[in-house]
């Protein structure tokens, strides 16, 4: 069993909060972690996002999934492959299931194609624990408006909307692997708490 968490879930609904609460638990119970992001991580996989993102782009859904692939090759490759060798936690910050949440669902590319170029990219690396944070639309749309919105973000509601549903649909495939939690109307402590707890019985810390 490896280490190797990721964290889904639609735009603004606070994976990135959760992961850095996350780190900071690990780090006091003497538990060796590193963070990593999607589309991002390495110097070349930066430079990907960068183009990925930039709302000046026009990408067609068949570029953007390559480009999300081969941003997620290189971080595998460079980082993850070799923390996860060394039995750290890694934790991060979307994986293939965005891609067959947002490119899957979302844009309506074949999901089982893209279940098999993800284990491509990923030389099957596949996470242990995947937490799936739930959100309504509404909630999402306010986060978002207060940061400055990017490329993938101006796809729209109904966009987003079937992003989430395609979440909840993957989450119910491996009830081991995927937890899925309702966060509507819970503050940031008790979602934390949830998790926590869950990672403490799966490894066993104490
Ligand atoms: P980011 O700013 O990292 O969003 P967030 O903070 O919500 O994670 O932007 C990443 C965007 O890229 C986000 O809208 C989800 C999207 N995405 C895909 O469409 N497919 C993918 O495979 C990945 C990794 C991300």
């Amino acid at each position: 069993m490896n280490k190797f968490i990721t964290f889904e879930g639609i735009d603004g609904c606070g994976k990135t909060t959760q992961i850095n609460l996350l780190s900071k638990y690990l780090d006091s119970k003497k538990q060796d972690n590193v963070i990593v992001r999607e589309p991002g991580g390495t110097k070349i996989s930066e430079k990907i996002r960068a183009i990925l993102l930039d709302k000046g782009n026009d990408i067609n859904s068949y570029t953007e999934t390559l480009l999300f692939l081969s941003s997620r090759s290189q971080l595998v490759n460079e980082i993850i492959k070799k923390n996860i060798e060394q039995n750290k936690f890694v934790l991060c910050d979307r994986f293939t299931d965005s891609t067959l949440a947002y490119q899957g669902y979302g844009r309506g590319l074949n999901i089982q194609l893209l279940n098999d170029l993800n284990n491509f990219a990923t030389q099957n690396i596949s996470p242990d624990l995947t937490f799936v944070l739930d959100i309504n639309l509404s909630e999402s749309n306010k986060r978002i408006n207060k940061r400055n919105i990017d490329r993938m973000e101006q796809s729209g509601k109904e966009f987003l909307n079937k992003v989430k549903i395609g979440y909840q649909k993957i989450s119910n495939i491996d009830k081991d692997r995927y937890i899925f939690i309702d966060c509507c109307g819970k503050d940031i402590d008790s979602i934390h708490f949830s998790i926590v707890k869950s990672i403490n019985e799966r490894y066993k810390i104490n």
